[in-house]
């Protein structure tokens, strides 16, 4: 499949972005890239020992970096993205930007079922309290979904049902 812009993937921590980014590769063909991954790679470090050693503001810095640089360089990629880097000014001219949407309660759900579930928990300081990290959702949810070009409810979908949805909107957009 041949796309004309980038794909980028939005949404809350633990919705699955990483995972629905992999699937959409293997039915498009297309690379997939990860936003927090090339984060990584730049520090030399991981996530959360950027938010330990250098503090949030520091890797929101560098969220505005990567982002700049997503729209320079990259294209015909499918990104998956970190749950705050929606809110990089330049996010609609990096690609067509899809929101993975799911209740809080789905989310934490899923990820507890998950096999490597205390390390999905552990990498994510921002999910250390999760009262905190509801109201977080609740109030990103809205603005996540002021910034997609698409949105598409997750929940008790299979991954290649998602990507099928997504594959669908973008070929929709190409007629
Ligand atoms: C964050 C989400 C994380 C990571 C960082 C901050 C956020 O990515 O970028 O911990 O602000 O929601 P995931 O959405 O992949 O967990």
């Amino acid at each position: 499949m041949k796309i004309d812009k980038n794909i980028v993937l939005i949404g809350f921590m633990g919705v699955g972005k990483g995972t629905i980014a992999r699937e959409l590769a293997k039915q498009t063909g297309i690379f997939a890239i990860d936003g927090d991954d090339m984060i990584e790679s730049f520090a030399n470090k991981k996530i959360k020992e950027i938010f330990e050693d250098d503090g949030e503001d520091e890797f929101r810095k560098i969220e505005l970096n990567l982002a700049k640089f997503l729209e320079k360089s990259v294209s015909n990629a499918i990104i998956s993205t970190g749950g705050g880097f929606y809110k990089v000014k330049n996010l609609n001219k990096i690609g067509t930007v899809i929101y993975l949407k799911s209740s809080f309660e789905k989310i934490i759900d899923r990820m507890k079922k998950s096999s490597n579930c205390e390390k999905k928990f552990a990498k994510r300081p921002l999910l250390s309290n999760l009262e905190k990290a509801k109201e977080l959702h609740d109030q990103r949810d809205k603005e996540y979904e002021k910034k997609a070009d698409f949105v598409v409810i997750i929940e008790d979908k299979s991954a290649k049902q998602i990507a099928k949805e997504i594959i669908k909107f973008i070929q929709k957009g190409k007629n």
